[in-house]
């Protein structure tokens, strides 16, 4: 189950994932937002946040202006590893090094068709293990206020 959330810069890209997720027969949950009507971003990385964090979706995908704004906020909860993606690359190597568990993705800084090809390498992209288990696991101790 993939989560999905927007804002109305990021509406757009989150109606064709949808239809590529549809396409694929995955399944996922839309938390809005629901047209192009001006939202705060925070709202909607909140809610995709808390499904993955709680373990009710494996990985969810938010869509801002930029992916900027809409990451940070989801970066607040918990065990979430949102990352800003543009390019083929870094959507293959935030999952490979990095363990993300939220792709974020900007509506005026990418289209449809590079954000759909994100989301299908971002989903398609097994975490590598080894020494970066280690890195993953630094960044779960300063969230939780730890020394490293
Ligand atoms: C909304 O205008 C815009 O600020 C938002 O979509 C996002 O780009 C913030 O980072």
């Amino acid at each position: 189950m993939i989560a999905l959330g927007a804002d109305h810069g990021g509406f757009y890209l989150k109606e064709a994932i949808k239809k590529y997720l549809e396409e694929k027969n995955i399944e996922y949950i839309d938390h809005g937002c629901y047209s192009e009507e001006s939202v705060d971003y925070a709202i909607y990385a909140k809610k995709v946040a808390d499904d993955v964090a709680s373990g009710k979706c494996e990985k969810g995908i938010l869509c801002c202006g930029t992916g900027i704004g809409i990451s940070i906020a989801a970066n607040k909860v918990k065990g979430i590893r949102a990352a800003v993606v543009t390019n083929e690359f870094c959507a293959e190597m935030t999952r490979r090094h990095n363990d993300a568990n939220i792709l974020a993705m900007g509506g005026r800084v990418i289209d449809a068709p590079t954000a759909v090809k994100l989301t299908d390498i971002f989903l398609n992209t097994e975490f590598e293990g080894d020494r970066h288990i280690r890195r993953i696991a630094q960044i779960a101790k300063i969230e939780n206020g730890e020394e490293l």
